[in-house]
């Protein structure tokens, strides 16, 4: 059994709907969280930039916390720097992307499929590419949503100003009458409602939360990793690089129970170049 803990990774909170689907599945496993909020947003910055940043903090928690497998819980991270990080890490690594378009082929009906992310994750082309791989007759439309992810981290996912902005950014998808709509940012979960209510109910949200987890357990399971054990409950540590206080107010909002555990981590210590 190896109880050595997971570690999880976003440009800031929206990982935990991430963190929060596989702490579901695998209550037994500890996870330490890093939410880069002092460097949010990746997705309008250089994909190097963004694939540096995931190398120090994939980096840190394989030294620092002796992590058994890295989760890139951030769809940007994962296009800008995913085969980078499966080289240098000593341990697994999964994304997000894979596991979200796996997701959205099993439960599209058409075939029309939309893919909403920020800037840098579609201007990749990953999901592109790995929709192509998955099941090239898909009509794919894909949308950057520049503002989406700032909304979540400010505490304002569910107001007017959510709404009018999802209103704006989502018209080409609700023209293109896509059936299904993939959230490929991790922060999106958190939006769900302003976005369910613009594209209205017929088309079906899918995230790469549930995917994802099952992808972790999988490979736990399969790497001799599992820290199974239906008696214990699994420690949780969250580490930012912005304000702890503000990290577990914000955290507990979205995750809707309390958010203990929180430590700042200094960009010093990581011998990160701002
Ligand atoms: N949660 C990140 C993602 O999945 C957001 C990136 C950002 O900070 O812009 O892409």
């Amino acid at each position: 059994m190896d109880r050595r803990p997971i570690g999880i990774f976003d440009s800031g909170l929206g990982g935990l709907s991430i963190l929060a689907a596989v702490r579901d599945l695998l209550p037994w496993e500890s996870t330490v969280y890093f939410g880069d909020t002092a460097r949010y947003p990746y997705g309008s910055k250089n994909q190097d930039v963004v694939a540096e940043y995931a190398s120090e903090i994939a980096g840190h928690l394989v030294t620092a916390h002796d992590v058994k497998l890295v989760v890139v819980a951030c769809n940007t991270a994962a296009a800008a720097a995913l085969e980078r990080l499966s080289e240098e890490l000593p341990v697994p690594v999964i994304g997000v992307i894979d596991a979200g378009v796996r997701a959205a082929s099993i439960v599209s009906g058409s075939s029309r499929v939309g893919v909403i992310g920020t800037v840098g994750t579609i201007g990749s082309g990953a999901y592109q590419r790995a929709f192509l791989k998955v099941d090239p007759s898909v009509e794919l439309n894909c949308q950057a949503c520049p503002g989406f992810v700032e909304l979540v981290e400010t505490g304002e996912a569910d107001t007017e100003s959510a709404r009018v902005l999802a209103r704006i950014l989502l018209q080409p998808l609700i023209d293109a009458k896509v059936d299904t709509l993939l959230l490929g940012c991790t922060h999106y979960p958190f939006l769900a409602r302003a976005i369910q209510d613009v594209v209205g109910r017929d088309v079906i949200l899918v995230s790469s939360a549930e995917e994802t987890a099952f992808e972790v357990h999988h490979m736990l399971e399969g790497g001799g990793l599992s820290g199974r054990d239906e008696d214990l409950q699994g420690d949780e540590l969250y580490i930012t690089s912005g304000s702890a206080e503000d990290f577990a107010t914000f955290a507990s909002a979205l995750l809707k129970r309390p958010v203990v555990n929180v430590v700042h981590l200094d960009f010093s210590d990581l011998n990160v170049q701002e």
